[in-house]
């Protein structure tokens, strides 16, 4: 895991955005993972700006979403296909056909979440996955408890991520107690994952993603076994991280580095392929 600490969630946002801008420049028809939450929502504003400013084409770009909430119909203010018009796709000029989000309001929910994984494998896979961690450590809406292998389906949340996100709503009843989301095995699958995390409240899951033991209790923990992921905080998210200092040296030391891993482009570079293809070898 590559991890960065920025001074402060401007410095966070921009850092992530010019990531996923570069998988773009490289792979103008990237398959995009996206998220959604307060975290992103400056990594967003930062990457209308970038395609702005660089005329960077998004017309060929796949987009998919981690998760939804059970209940919530597109229409709704706070569902999340509302929340990525506003915050992204408006600004990107995305048509509707380049989006894909789970149903919150499907007839046959373990249905819907069969058929976004075999949407995900139709469209080649997921290039980079952007991701925040709850409160609890989840990723998406995989919480404490579930399967690192697991794959999209209907999950309960966390009474913390109810409450967390009750912020959203009028009262915390209104938060809907099930969702549609992406499993941890479905995310790993990712060719890159970046995950960002803001605020001394994300101190904690941030340490024991990075740190602590790979454990379903924490599921972003799941991250350590990625062979691409980029760990971007502000300073606040970082204050528990034992080897803080070490991180930002490394960081230092490898700005000659890419910031996207080279199977983003030849798939065939990605060392969980390659690894398999090198024992077929031996074994043919
Ligand atoms: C949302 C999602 C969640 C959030 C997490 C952090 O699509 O996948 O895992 O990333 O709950 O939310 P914020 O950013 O609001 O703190």
């Amino acid at each position: 895991m590559f991890v960065k600490i920025e001074r402060d969630y401007d410095a966070m946002s921009a850092r992530g955005a010019q990531i996923v801008a570069e998988v773009v420049r490289q792979k103008p028809n990237a398959v995009l993972g996206l998220a959604t939450g307060s975290t992103p929502e400056g990594l967003y504003r930062c990457l209308i700006d970038i395609a702005r400013q660089e005329n960077l084409d998004f017309s060929q770009v796949t987009t998919f979403n981690l998760d939804e909430y059970e209940g919530l119909p597109a229409g709704h203010p706070q569902s999340y296909h509302a929340f990525m018009w506003e915050h992204l796709f408006e600004g990107l000029g995305l048509r509707e056909e380049q989006t894909n989000l789970l149903s919150g309001i499907a007839a046959d929910l373990p249905g819907e979440c069969v058929a976004f994984e075999q949407k995900i494998r139709a469209a080649g896979g997921i290039d980079i996955q952007v991701l925040g961690i709850g409160g609890d450590g989840h990723i998406a809406f995989c919480e404490p408890g579930s399967s690192l292998a697991g794959r999209t389906s209907v999950v309960a949340l966390h009474p913390q991520t109810i409450a967390d996100n009750a912020r959203f709503f009028d009262t915390e009843d209104e938060v809907p107690r099930r969702a549609l989301s992406m499993g941890v095995g479905t995310i790993l699958e990712a060719r890159s994952c970046l995950i960002l995390a803001k605020g001394e409240g994300k101190a904690q899951p941030w340490a024991g993603m990075i740190e602590g033991p790979v454990s379903s209790q924490v599921p972003a923990s799941a991250l350590q076994l990625h062979p691409w992921t980029i760990a971007i905080s502000d300073t606040a998210a970082a204050a528990q991280l034992k080897n803080g200092e070490y991180y930002q040296h490394v960081d230092r030391e490898r700005n000659d580095q890419p910031v996207i891993p080279p199977w983003i482009v030849d798939p065939d570079l990605d060392p969980r392929r390659q690894f398999a293809s090198r024992i077929e070898s031996v074994d043919g």
